[in-house]
């Protein structure tokens, strides 16, 4: 992979989070349209499709071969079909963005042969831009990230959805969770992986757990906990799937095998 290439696909990222900013802003101005895909709690908005079509259409003109698989759908994209694919939440957290109009943020990724290679994960009400190159670390607005290597699980502060997921109550991961939390600092519930993933690059979290995620919710957000010196894997501890949805283990390097071991091993 050449690096030339590389920094371009970078200034792509980066130049869509902040082209997406721009047209949320305009389009908060009017009333958000609001509708339900699989019930209510699974929202999309106009804003959700319009960010999408926009970085869809900002990638295609720069490199039409290659192909974007967005959360909306609103390309075909078969990810093995493609040498470059691109991973794109165009609102990240949508609940978030419907009640709140913050806590979401826009992520974007660039994977070349299966490998993650440049991942930008935007919050555009806190005009803070996580940014990684494959071997080039891991920036907050320009500045490098490094987490602490000492952590130790009683000063941790993690974050989860599984509490709230059904397949994790059925399976005695909710309960391993809650036990988990007695063991820590706390716990968060922010509802936007790919932010709650870059928070563990900056050491905000040392931990983010979940199951069932798509490409487009930790697509950057793996790059960002790699280069910060983290471990991302699937709660199982294997490899996270090239294009496929799956369980998150990522975690300060101190914390990951504990928390691997806890979750796996210990009896419910
Ligand atoms: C959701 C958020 C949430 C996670 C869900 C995702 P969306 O993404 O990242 O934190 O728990 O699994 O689907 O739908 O808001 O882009
Ligand atoms: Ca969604
Ligand atoms: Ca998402
Ligand atoms: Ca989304």
């Amino acid at each position: 992979m050449q690096n030339t290439e590389i920094k371009e696909w970078g200034l792509l990222a980066k130049h869509c989070a902040r082209s997406a900013e721009k047209l949320i802003e305009d389009m908060l101005s009017r009333p958000l349209e609001v509708t339900y895909k699989s019930s209510a709690s699974d929202l999309v908005t106009s804003v959700d499709r319009a960010v999408e079509q926009m970085v869809i259409d900002e990638i295609i003109k720069k490199y039409p071969e290659h192909g974007v698989l967005g959360e909306e759908g609103l390309v075909a994209c078969k990810p093995f079909d493609f040498d470059t694919v691109w991973m794109v939440d165009p609102i990240d957290g949508t609940t978030n963005f419907v009640h709140q109009q913050q806590n979401y943020c826009i992520s974007i990724a660039a994977y070349h042969k299966g490998v993650c290679q440049v991942g930008a994960v935007y919050d555009p009400t806190r005009k803070e831009l996580f940014y990684a190159e494959r071997g080039g670390g891991v920036f907050l607005n320009d500045s490098p990230l490094q987490v602490e290597r000492n952590k130790e699980m009683k000063e941790a502060l993690w974050s989860t959805s599984l509490f709230w997921n059904r397949r994790a109550m059925k399976s005695g991961l909710s309960e391993k969770a809650q036990r988990l939390a007695h063991r820590s600092r706390g716990v968060r519930v922010y509802g936007v992986a790919a932010l709650e993933l870059a928070y563990v690059a900056a050491g905000r979290l040392d931990a983010y757990i979940s199951l069932g995620l798509n490409p487009w919710d930790y697509g950057a957000g793996l790059l960002l906990v790699q280069e910060a010196g983290c471990r991302i894997t699937t709660l199982d501890g294997n490899e996270v799937p090239f294009g496929e949805r799956s369980s998150i283990l990522a975690a300060n390097p101190n914390l990951y095998d504990f928390l691997l071991e806890f979750l796996t091993e210990h009896p419910v």
